[in-house]
């Protein structure tokens, strides 16, 4: 029996390149049911389409993890429709600007936290609300190596994932006993859109501080996978580094 059978997972920034990449994962190790949210939910349809074919159950949803009442919407639908939801992978983020802080603005701070601490807590929030000692859920966060290690150039980033990480420990406190777990991942960098119009030899200079070289998106889901599913019932507030060596030094 696959890891995932019968499962319900629910992924959020699906249309990114990890939220993607888990999610066809998730299809190759057997997911009964997918539930894909994304700013907008169109570019999420040929992902749909691919694992559709694949013969999992697959909705799109248009969320944006800064609107709480939107995520407590999106697992109450998925619980009517799916019963449950056994995952959530809350891969929604962004980076600040490449600036140092006395040139950065109050509203870069603040989008930052909005939506890579305050969704997070959104999508904790929500399954929390839905789901607390009626089935069990393992909430996965997507945090960054950049909330355990200090980046010149991203404190909105850094800090947003920072805080990430100890919600993540919060959390798990709060909830082991109602069901719920909720572990992080820490990733170096593999090349996205995130790094789009960053200069080549800026690119050059960060994937140098990775004793490994860059990643993949693919080299991050196995241990997203991982604390999804059953295997890491044992394991909860964790956040695991899978960052080519980055934070060895
Ligand atoms: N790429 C890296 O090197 C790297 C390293 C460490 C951590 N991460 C983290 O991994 C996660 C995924 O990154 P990625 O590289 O796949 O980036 P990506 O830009 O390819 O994907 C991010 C997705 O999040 C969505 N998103 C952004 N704001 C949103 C909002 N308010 N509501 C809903 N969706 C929103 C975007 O539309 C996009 O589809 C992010 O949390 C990122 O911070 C990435």
């Amino acid at each position: 029996m696959s890891r995932f059978e019968s499962k319900t997972v629910l992924v959020t920034g699906a249309a990114g390149a990890l939220g993607a990449t888990v999610a066809k994962r998730l299809a190759s190790d057997g997911v009964a049911n997918l539930v894909l949210a994304d700013l907008n939910a169109d570019a999420l349809t040929p992902l749909a389409t691919e694992l559709g074919d694949k013969g999992v159950t697959v909705t799109t949803e248009n969320l944006d993890v800064t609107d709480g009442d939107g995520f407590d919407a999106l697992v109450v639908r998925a619980v009517g429709r799916f019963g449950t939801v056994d995952a959530l992978v809350n891969s929604a983020g962004i980076v600040s600007p490449n600036a140092r802080i006395h040139n950065l603005s109050t509203a870069d701070w603040e989008r930052s936290f909005a939506v890579n601490s305050t969704g997070t807590f959104h999508g904790i929030r929500a399954v929390a609300r839905a789901l607390r000692k009626r089935s069990p859920v393992s909430i996965v966060n997507i945090a960054s190596v950049s909330g355990l290690t200090a980046w010149a150039y991203a404190a909105p980033y850094c800090a947003s994932k920072s805080a990430v990480i100890h919600l993540t420990r919060v959390a798990a406190l709060e909830y082991a006993k109602e069901g719920i777990r909720v572990n992080a991942v820490c990733p170096g960098t593999f090349p996205s859109t995130l790094h789009e119009g960053l200069p080549s030899e800026a690119l050059a200079s960060i994937e140098a501080k990775h004793p490994l070289g860059f990643g993949t998106p693919d080299d991050i889901a196995g241990a997203v996978l991982y604390l999804a599913s059953d295997e890491s019932r044992w394991v909860t507030g964790h956040s695991l580094a899978i960052d080519g060596g980055y934070s060895l030094p």
